[in-house]
Parts: C-alpha cells; structure tokens; sequence
C-alpha cells in the first residue's frame, strides 16, 4: 500500500501499517491505553490493525500469527502473561518483523526475540504502595483494629501470571522486608481479582466474611478492584478510606473521585498513555534508528490530600 501523507510516516513513502494485540477492556486504565495507542496511530500516520484478544493469551498468539501472516510492518503486543510467548515471537523473527512489547513484560529463553520494551515499573509501583502505607500509619498514629500489634493487610491481586500482578506484589513484599516497621504488618490474605471492579467486588466480600473485623489496610493491585471493594466495604456497614486504608495502583479519575469523596486514601500512578512513544519508536525502529531496549514512562503517586486539586488535571 502506498503512503496517503508518506511526509507524516517516516521510514520512507510507505505508510507503516502496525499489526496491535490489546488484551481485552477489563479497566478504566485499559480503556485509555487503547485509546491512547488509536489516537497516537492516527495521529503518526501509521495504519493500526488492532485486535481484542478478550483476556486470553491464546487469541493474542492467533492474532500475532496473522499478523505475521499479512505481512505487517511491526507488531506491537500487551503480554497478558509474563510466558508462553517464545514460539510465536520467533514465527515474527523468521519473518523479519520487528515487535514491541507494550505495558508488561514478557519473560523469555531469548530477548532478541523483541526489539523494545516500552512500559511501565511494576516493581517501583508495588514498593511505591508499601512506602506510602509506611508513613501514612505512622503519621495518622493508626491503631491496629483487633486491638492486637499488628496491621493486617489484604490484597487484591490482579490477573494470575501476569508480570504486573506478580512484579507489583515483589515490590510491595520487598519493600516492607526493607522497612523497619516490618514486624508491624502482617498479610491476612491475597486473592486475584482479575483487575476487574466486579470481582473486586467479591473478592473483597469474601475476606470481609472471613476477617472483618482484623482487616486494617488493602491493597489493590489496580483501581477498579479498589473501586468494587469499596461497594463491598461499605454493604458490611464499614466506612472505606477509614475504617479501612485503602490504597491501588493507576491513577484513573474513578480512585480520584472516590478519594476525593474520603473513601479512598492513595493511587499509584501507572501511566497508560503509551500511544505516542509507541508510534516514535515504531517509526524509528523501521527507519533503521537504534532505540532502547526498556523505556518506562513517568508517574507519581498521589495521596487523598491532592486528588482534588489533582482531578481537572488528570487525562485519564
Ligand atoms: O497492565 C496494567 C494493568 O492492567 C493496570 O494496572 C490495570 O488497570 C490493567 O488492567
């Protein structure tokens, strides 16, 4: 095919036709990545053959594969899971397709098998999560609810095998075995909720029937799950964001409003609009540019004290 704008493309007069694997809708987060990914596309000229893949890795594997077979340009893929990827990646090596793994990461016999990693540090996030809790127990001069010496954390995990389910929690588990205050906590329990609000929702329902009363602090490892558990928090007559600390990783307005609303107390930033630095390094890599093997985009952390100054700001 020949370039429509071939000014706008880069890497010569054809029009850079990318084949993209997005792994479902499962969050507000996801939403705006796949926007965030349409939109940079169109904006960069680049042809942008996206596919659903509707929570399963299998479908991811199936639309690689047709990509390679169509004969794409590049092929960009968010990994739902960290394995299972080398046989389908080196299928796009043999065909010389260059790929660039988006969001996670991808664990694999042999890295060459992509050009760019281009993400986010699921490992700072989970130690991020654990620091703020940290101070903020220490500063609010929290007793422990039972009555006993120690916090009693819950978790909700997000989507088993994942790279950021399992990175996030290293990084919260890491940091408070750094802590000095790590006598202080103790984790009661740590279920998946699929990083969706509904099973959030009932996850968190089932610790609050099994350890009501011990529980002081949780930890979602995405905000819709924290969003689901606050409905459940709150059906059980206790008050989210006091009763409870309540803290997730993202940054989407829905955590925003609900910490503006006192029922949430931080978000993690994980900063899903990618779209932009996927497409230059796209372009890049197809122009014969060298690029970086691993770039992580920038984010902060953001405690109920400044999510309503910080709401109109937020583009996602
Ligand atoms: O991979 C990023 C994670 O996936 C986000 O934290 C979550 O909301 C999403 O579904």
């Amino acid at each position: 095919e020949q370039a429509k704008d071939s000014g706008k493309s880069g890497g010569g007069d054809k029009k850079i036709t990318m084949g993209f694997s997005q792994i479902g809708a499962e969050s507000e987060w996801r939403t705006a990545n796949t926007e965030s990914i349409k939109k940079a596309a169109e904006e960069a000229g680049i042809n942008l053959q996206f596919s659903d893949a509707q929570q399963k890795q299998e479908n991811q594997i199936k639309a690689i594969r047709s990509f390679i077979a169509q004969g794409v340009d590049i092929i960009a893929f968010v990994p739902i899971v960290e394995t299972g990827w080398d046989t389908v990646l080196k299928e796009a090596k043999d065909a010389k397709i260059p790929v660039v793994v988006v969001d996670r990461d991808v664990k694999l016999a042999d890295d060459s098998l992509y050009v760019a990693k281009i993400g986010t540090d699921s490992v700072k996030e989970g130690n991020n999560v654990f620091k703020w809790i940290d101070e903020y127990m220490a500063k609010e001069k929290k007793t422990p609810r039972d009555g006993g010496s120690q916090y009693n954390v819950v978790v909700l995990e997000g989507t088993v095998g994942s790279s950021v389910a399992i990175r996030r929690q290293e990084g919260f588990k890491d940091a408070m075995a750094k802590s000095p205050n790590a006598g202080k906590y103790n984790i009661l329990a740590s279920q998946t909720g699929e990083f969706t609000r509904q099973k959030g929702q009932e996850v968190m329902e089932s610790f609050l029937k099994s350890y009501g009363p011990k529980i002081d602090i949780l930890f979602a490892h995405n905000d819709d799950m924290a969003l689901g558990a606050i409905q459940a928090i709150e059906k059980a007559g206790l008050k989210p964001g006091k009763d409870i600390t309540i803290i997730s990783i993202d940054g989407v307005k829905g955590m925003f409003q609900a910490m503006i609303d006192g029922k949430a107390n931080c978000t993690v930033e994980c900063n899903p609009l990618q779209g932009k630095l996927l497409m230059e390094t796209a372009k890049k890599i197809l122009a014969g540019e060298k690029v970086e093997k691993l770039v992580y985009v920038d984010e902060g952390v953001f405690p109920a004290d400044v999510a309503a100054k910080t709401l109109p700001e937020r583009k996602y």
